[in-house]
C-alpha cells in the first residue's frame, strides 16, 4: 500500500509537507496540508505528529497554531515548535523537504475558547502561546468576542515572543483584543498580573511552573480556569511512594531492572529500549502496550492496576511489582 500511498499507516491520517521555515533561531513553523478525510479541529486542540526518523516511527504532540477558517480556507494547518536539540523530533524536522508524507492523529483536546459572557483572559507562557493564536483568528473571524473583552499576557524571555505581527493584526480587528508581550525578568513573576481580572474565565498555556502560578491566585481569586500545561515527564508525587524498590521488568523477551520512583517510559528510555511516545503526560496514548502480569501505579492519581493482562500507558505508569510487557 506505501508504493501507492506513502506514509500510509491504518489507523492514522496522512499528511504532506507543504513549508517548513524558521521563525527564531530555536522555533519552527510547519505547515501540512491533511488529505482530505482528516475531520478539521477546533482551536486550541493538538494532534500527535509521527514521522519516520532514521527508520523508526516517532511521534510528538502539537498544537494547531492556526484556526479552523485558516484549514477551511487554504486546506493547510499550521504548527509552530521550539526546537529541542535533545530531542527525538524537533530537531530531524527542520530538515524535512515540502513534498514529504508525514502521519498526523485527528485532533484531540477539550483547551478550547470557553462560551462565556465573562471577559477572557489568556496567560501564555512560551510556545504556549500557540492554542491562543489559533483561538483568537477563529473568535474574531466568527466575530465571537464582541460580548466580552479578552486579554493575553504572553510570557517569554527576552526577545523570544513570537508571532508579534499576527497578535497586532488581531487586536487591528476589534477593539475587544488587547494583548501585552512581558518577560519575567522586567516584569516579575504571573501572579502580579493576575489581580485585576478576578472576573474573568481564565485560560493558562504553557509550562508546569506558569501553570502552578496560574492556578494558586484563581483558586484564592475564585476565577474559573482552564489550561493545558507541559512538562517534560510527569512530576512523581515521592512522598506517597514506599522506599526506594528494584523490580524486574521483561520486556519482549529481555529483562531490565526497573525502580518504584521513576516512570517506566523514562526507564526504557535510559536503558535506550525502543520506545514509541508522545506527549510524556498521559494524553496521547502513543506509549500504551500491553502489560501481560505485575501490578503498576497511575503516577496521576495513585491508583495501582490489577495483576492481569492489560493495556497501561507507560509514560504514567511505574513498578510496584515485577512485570511482564509487551512493547
Ligand atoms: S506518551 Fe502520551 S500518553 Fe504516554
Amino acid at each position: 500500500m506505501q508504493q501507492f500511498k506513502p506514509a500510509w499507516r491504518d489507523g492514522y491520517y496522512r499528511a504532506q509537507v507543504e513549508a517548513v521555515r524558521n521563525l527564531k533561531s530555536d522555533m519552527l513553523e510547519v505547515i501540512l496540508k491533511p488529505e482530505k478525510a482528516w475531520p478539521s479541529h477546533i482551536a486550541g486542540q493538538h494532534i500527535a505528529l509521527t514521522i519516520e526518523v532514521n527508520g523508526r516511527l516517532t511521534t510528538r504532540v502539537f498544537t494547531v497554531a492556526c484556526g479552523a477558517s485558516f484549514h477551511r480556507e487554504t486546506k493547510n494547518i499550521r504548527l509552530i515548535t521550539k526546537v529541542n536539540n535533545e530531542g527525538a523530533l524537533t530537531p530531524f524536522l527542520s530538515s524535512v523537504t515540502p513534498s514529504t508524507w508525514v502521519n498526523i492523529s485527528a485532533p484531540k483536546g477539550n483547551f478550547t475558547l470557553p462560551n462565556t459572557d465573562k471577559p477572557v483572559l489568556m496567560v501564555a507562557g512560551g510556545s504556549g502561546i500557540t492554542p491562543f493564536i489559533a483561538m483568537l483568528e477563529d473568535a474574531i473571524e466568527n466575530n465571537l468576542i464582541h460580548r466580552a473583552p479578552v486579554h493575553l499576557l504572553y510570557f517569554a524571555k527576552p526577545n523570544e515572543h513570537v508571532l508579534q505581527s499576527e497578535l497586532l493584526a488581531l487586536r487591528k480587528r476589534t477593539n475587544n483584543f488587547t494583548f501585552a508581550l512581558l518577560t519575567r525578568q522586567k516584569d516579575g513573576d504571573v501572579e502580579a498580573h493576575l489581580s485585576h481580572f478576578a472576573d474573568a474565565h481564565w485560560l493558562v498555556c504553557g509550562p508546569n511552573t506558569i501553570y502552578e502560578q496560574v492556578q494558586t491566585v484563581a483558586k484564592l481569586a475564585g476565577a474559573t480556569l482552564d489550561s493545558e500545561h507541559f512538562a517534560a515527564l510527569p512530576i512523581v508525587n515521592i512522598g506517597s511512594l514506599s522506599e526506594k524498590e528494584t523490580f524486574s521488568l521483561v520486556h519482549n523477551g529481555q529483562h531490565l531492572a526497573v525502580n518504584n520512583q521513576k516512570s517506566l517510559l523514562s526507564q526504557l528510555q535510559e536503558a535506550k529500549q525502543p520506545v514509541t511516545y508522545g506527549c510524556g503526560m498521559g494524553i496521547c496514548h502513543q506509549c500504551q502496550c500491553v502489560k501481560k502480569r505485575g501490578v503498576v501505579r497511575d503516577t496521576r492519581t495513585g491508583e495501582l492496576s490489577d495483576s492481569a493482562e492489560q493495556l497501561i500507558q507507560l509514560c504514567v505508569s511505574q513498578a510496584v511489582t515485577d512485570l511482564e510487557i509487551q512493547l
